[in-house]
């Protein structure tokens, strides 16, 4: 939305560093951005650099008389349309969720009723660590959203969650929640599988399906549309990634299954579009089996089942949603419940794999919605189309499932 006003909160983690470019973009997407740098921001990031992006003086001491007389703390809590903290140390969200207001910052968080957005920040065991979750938990008690973190290597030289989002995810969910379109899932936290997984047999061979990933895509695209914060863990497939969304990249089912339960236990909605090889070979070959001249005699190989990742997920103490897909080729409804009851799926979306104009690799799809409460049929239409349906009456279930 044009000329948005967006206190940026700057907390004093080593992501401050991203701060200029996160408000220059934030500015060039036609937003006015004022900065307010808590004490050890300063640490991380120039005032000059930000007054020089943004175009307004920095403000950073709750006692600067002279920034005060031109905008109090209080009418700058008034100006602002959205307060968004990024990024935001575990000591901040800790001064927040307690409602401490020792410094500008915490001050302002108490003062506006504007929306107030937190971008964590921070090293993967503290963002793990009971207290932090605690405090997260009375910030969305409280109706902040919260935006990430993102999975990956961290300052540190530790991989896991806690780097802050992405720039480009902050602006365009800023964008997302500001549009005046009903976005049903804002602020949410959603997973999506997709893609075929590829089960190794030796270098060079491997086991796999005709998954293309399109629903899967299509699904996290629809979810990012209705504001919420995706991750899409992603088999190989040919697709370009989706555009703020955070991606992981995974080849085999048993990479998929860590990289889902990495994350799990952050997330509220699961869509488990992906076609996750049932079974694996025993063993990998290390080096590419030579042909041997078998004289038509059959050569075999043992495989061995694969750990069920939607399963591995319902039984967490907290699970999130959980959609699972149903690739099925007869009794479709009826198969469909029955696989939903035995992963232990809150819903679930069946659709005809034999069928070739639909399911695997085609660029539509005609699917029913299972749950407990009854089913409906999404009539044969662009993946995407699809996608936007099932986000819309996941959204509507997941919230009368809260309620
Ligand atoms: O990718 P496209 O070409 O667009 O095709 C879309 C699709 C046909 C792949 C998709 O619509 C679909 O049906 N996905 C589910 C495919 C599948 O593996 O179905 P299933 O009935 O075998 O598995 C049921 C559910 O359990 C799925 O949600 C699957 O992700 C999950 N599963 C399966 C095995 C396993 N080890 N772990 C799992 O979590």
């Amino acid at each position: 939305m044009q000329g948005k006003r967006i206190v940026l909160g700057i907390g004093g983690g080593i992501a401050a560093y991203k701060t200029p470019a996160l408000v220059r973009q934030l500015v060039a997407a036609g937003m006015d951005v004022i900065p307010v740098m808590t004490e050890s921001a300063n640490h991380f990031v120039t005032t000059t650099v930000l007054t020089t992006f943004s175009g307004h003086r920095v403000r950073n001491d709750l006692w600067d008389l002279e920034a005060e007389r031109s905008m109090g703390h209080i009418e700058l809590a008034r100006w602002a349309d959205t307060l968004l903290i990024a990024p935001a140390t575990a000591n901040l969200i800790a001064r927040l969720a307690n409602g401490l207001s020792n410094d500008l910052l915490t001050t302002l968080y108490l003062a506006t009723t504007a929306p107030t957005v937190v971008a964590p920040a921070m090293n993967l065991e503290m963002w793990n660590h009971s207290a932090t979750k605690r405090n997260i938990g009375v910030l969305e008690t409280d109706g902040v959203s919260i935006i990430g973190p993102d999975y990956g290597e961290q300052a540190c030289g530790e991989t896991g969650p806690g780097r802050m989002l992405e720039i480009e995810d902050i602006v365009s969910h800023l964008l997302v929640t500001t549009d005046p379109i009903d976005t049903p899932m804002t602020g949410l936290r959603v997973l999506v599988t997709a893609g075929p997984t590829r089960e190794s047999i030796d270098p060079v061979r491997y086991i796999t399906n005709s998954s293309s990933g399109k629903q899967g895509y299509a699904i996290a695209e629809a979810a990012r549309d209705a504001g919420a914060i995706v991750t899409l863990v992603s088999g190989p497939v040919a697709l370009p990634p989706p555009k703020g969304v955070q991606q992981i990249n995974i080849i085999s089912a048993a990479e998929m299954k860590s990289a889902v339960l990495d994350i799990a236990n952050d997330i509220d909605i699961m869509f488990g579009v992906a076609a996750v090889a049932d079974y694996r070979p025993t063993h990998s070959e290390p080096h590419k089996i030579k042909k041997m001249y078998r004289n038509g005699s059959p050569m075999s190989i043992e495989l061995v089942e694969n750990d069920d990742i939607l399963a591995s997920v319902a039984a967490l103490s907290d699970p999130p949603y959980l959609v699972g897909f149903a690739a099925e080729t007869q009794s479709l409804v009826k198969n469909a419940v029955q696989k939903r009851e035995r992963k232990c799926l809150d819903a679930i979306v069946v659709n005809d794999v034999s069928d070739h104009t639909i399911g695997f690799d085609s660029d539509e799809n005609e699917v029913t919605l299972l749950h407990a409460h009854g089913e409906t049929t999404f009539d044969k239409s662009p993946k995407a189309e699809i996608a936007s349906k099932l986000v819309a009456a996941i959204s509507e279930l997941y919230t009368s499932n809260r309620t």
